[in-house]
């Protein structure tokens, strides 16, 4: 035996790429991959959306062809949200049954039949001319009870449309258990609740509130959203209420920058566990692909990955149907 040469090598395994294949832990399938999509009332073209090259505001017809094309590629679900012609205070489109997304829900349902999983955002920030997720009080401040009512109205509204599933991003305290019993109470048990559970008040969502025409017009989203820097054991806790409520799945939000909290959750808990790589992570790719200063197909796929590895059961991404593609 030669001791100035390593007998344990790791570099056997990696050697071929078949090697590499058949050792490979992670593997991210077209199944575990949510489409969310954006589809506004009373345009006769898709919008292209400036800050996220390749996405756009759909039509309803244009949003039916792109959710067949999505179960086509094998694409678990998609994420439906809505951008009304017109909001007002108490965001009323949100449960309106004639409302954008409702009528889009019923589009979808003739094309993708069971094929991927149907699933809207519930919340109100679309809809409201405020652009804040919640109604508000005199003074300007989300009143998180009388929210409650409005999320349990659309999730109903958003049910009775068809949504398979419904996803609460507000981050209201008890919006899980409002929307459960809303659902029961009016046929939908067998619906079940995605939380948006650890939601971060993230400077990453910046370019979905391009996409969803839904910036706040005064103040932020910190007093209801998580503070980036609070501590992990905040995240968990959310987790826990949201399970304690009755969410079905739960989600953490943005993914790539919050990879930790990621992880804990998924040793915490034995639901599914969903991570949103959002508008951001999707825009700063995008940008420097077009640069020429990244390999794009590359970074995509090696952020899926690492967000696979640290836990998540299915990604919201804006790839999904390009990755789907390309995996199948
Ligand atoms: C709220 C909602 C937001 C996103 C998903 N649901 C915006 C927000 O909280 O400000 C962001 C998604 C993204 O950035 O891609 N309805």
């Amino acid at each position: 035996m030669n001791a100035r040469f390593p007998q344990v090598r790791p570099r056997r395994l990696r050697r071929t790429e078949a090697m590499r294949r058949m050792v490979a832990g992670t593997r991210p399938h077209p199944a575990d991959l949510i489409l969310p999509v954006f589809v506004k009332e009373g345009i006769v073209e898709p919008q292209p959306v400036a800050s996220m090259p390749g996405v756009v505001q759909h039509t309803r017809e244009s949003l039916r062809k792109a959710a067949h094309e999505a179960a086509e590629a094998g694409v678990g679900g998609i994420m439906l949200f809505g951008i009304p012609a017109h909001k007002d205070a108490r965001g009323s489109a949100a449960d309106d049954p004639d409302g954008i997304v409702q009528v889009a829900l019923r589009d979808i349902a003739g094309e993708v039949g069971d094929s991927l999983v149907v699933m809207t955002d519930t919340c109100l920030d679309e809809y409201t001319d405020h652009g804040h997720c919640g109604l508000l009080t005199d003074t300007g401040e989300v009143d998180n009870d009388a929210t409650l009512e409005r999320y349990a109205a659309a999730a109903v509204a958003q049910a009775a449309a068809g949504a398979q599933m419904v996803a609460p991003s507000g981050m209201m305290d008890g919006q899980v258990a409002a929307i459960r019993a809303a659902l029961d109470a009016n046929g939908f048990a067998d619906i079940p609740i995605m939380a948006y559970s650890a939601k971060y008040a993230s400077a990453f969502y910046g370019p979905f509130r391009d996409a969803a025409e839904c910036a706040p017009q005064f103040g932020d989203r910190a007093a209801y959203q998580q503070d980036p820097a609070g501590p992990v054991g905040e995240a968990l806790r959310e987790v826990r209420l949201d399970l304690a409520e009755g969410a079905d799945a739960v989600m953490v939000k943005p993914a790539l920058a919050y990879l930790d909290v990621l992880r804990q959750v998924r040793d915490l808990v034995d639901v599914p566990v969903a991570a949103y790589q959002v508008s951001g992570e999707y825009a700063m790719v995008e940008a420097a692909a077009a640069n020429g200063w990244i390999d794009r197909e590359r970074i995509i796929m090696e952020s899926l990955v690492a967000i696979r590895r640290a836990g998540a059961d299915l990604i919201l991404t804006y790839w999904a149907t390009e990755v789907a593609r390309r995996l199948s």
